[in-house]
């Protein structure tokens, strides 16, 4: 039994661009996240509050934040790395943060120059804070499914710090293979164990398409009730700490499985590829392959119209 209905959380515009050497301007990326409202994505992680040293894509955060215009029925999220991010992003008008965790120490050290436990020392502040100002906050745990400097990730380990996420309070855990390098039964096994720990429904598949798994992890995801999902537009992304990683899958082709299966998303997918085409087209890179696909079809049926 497949789950009726998934909640797709398109992190394109932080995950996506966050990897892009051109710099895109503050126009542009408010465009994107409207384009991705308009196609009836219910969820967008528009940017993040981190270094502009280490991420400087993510340096007009404050810009995009304070100018964003909100979607009724549209959730908007920013990545924040501690405190300072925090309260930068609350001071720009956020409603809402996800935090990150790591799922090994050296990953931890590289992606954010803290040991796991030092992360979670972060995060106390963020947790109070946000619960004060009644401020939902979403945790991620990176390299779930493999490292790209430890390897192989045991499914308890990663358990362990879901369990971690969830209890300090995040609404939602989301688990990503940060280097698309899992398989479906490994993705089943990471649930499996996670399952233990945090409700199905408030755990998250959060998969890069690196090795071209994404959507069979995301099956094998489904089989096991999952109903959370963590997308790019036009698979747009990968990781700078993680090099050779490719983006998130792509919403477009997500839809079109979700469409399929007869699993509602409320997302159009015709608008949500026309979104993936015109940023594709700016960065000149390949749209996603569902989005190219379903646009040619459309093409070629207005020319054997006109004709
Ligand atoms: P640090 O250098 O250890 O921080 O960086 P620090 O506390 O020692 O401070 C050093 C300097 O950074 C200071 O400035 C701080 O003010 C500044 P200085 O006095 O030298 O001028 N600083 C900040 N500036 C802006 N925003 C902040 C902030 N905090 C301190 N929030 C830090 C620690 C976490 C900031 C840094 O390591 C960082 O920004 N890392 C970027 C990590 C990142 O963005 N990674 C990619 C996103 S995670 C991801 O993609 C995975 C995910 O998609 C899931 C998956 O796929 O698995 C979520
Ligand atoms: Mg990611």
């Amino acid at each position: 039994m497949l789950p009726r209905k998934v909640r797709i959380l398109d992190v394109g515009p932080r995950d996506g661009l966050q990897n892009e050497a051109k710099p895109l301007s503050a126009d542009i990326k408010l465009e994107l996240i409207d384009r991705l409202g308009a196609a009836g994505l219910p969820a967008i992680e528009t940017t993040a509050f981190v270094s502009p040293r280490w991420v400087p894509q993510m340096a007009d955060h404050t810009e995009v934040t304070k100018r964003l215009k909100h979607r009724p029925g549209v959730d908007y999220s920013v990545l924040v790395p501690n405190i300072q991010g925090y309260e930068a992003a609350i001071a720009a008008g956020a409603g809402e943060v996800a935090i990150f965790a790591a799922a090994t120490e050296v990953f931890s050290k590289r992606n954010t120059n803290c040991t796991i436990d030092q992360s979670f020392e972060r995060f106390a502040p963020i947790m109070s804070a946000a619960k004060a100002a009644n401020v939902r906050v979403r945790g991620y745990i990176s390299v779930a499914l493999g490292c790209p400097y430890a390897g192989p990730v045991p499914a308890q380990q990663v358990a362990s710090i879901a369990a971690r996420l969830y209890a300090i309070g995040c609404y939602d855990v989301s688990l990503g293979d940060t280097i698309g390098a899992g398989t479906p039964a490994q993705t089943r096994a990471m649930f499996e164990a996670c399952v233990k720990h945090v409700p199905i429904d408030r755990l998250a598949g959060h998969f890069h398409d690196t090795y071209g798994q994404a959507l069979a992890n995301i099956y094998a995801s489904l089989e096991m009730g999952v109903t959370n999902f963590d997308t790019s537009v036009a698979g747009l992304g990968g990781c700078p700490y993680a090099k050779g990683a490719t983006g998130n899958v792509a919403t477009e082709d997500v839809v079109y499985m979700m469409d399929g299966l007869g699993i509602e998303t409320g997302i159009d997918l015709g608008k949500v590829a026309e979104a993936g085409a015109w940023i594709s087209g700016l960065l000149e890179r390949a749209p996603s392959r569902a989005g190219k696909a379903l646009l040619a079809k459309r093409a070629a049926a207005a020319e054997a119209l006109a004709a």
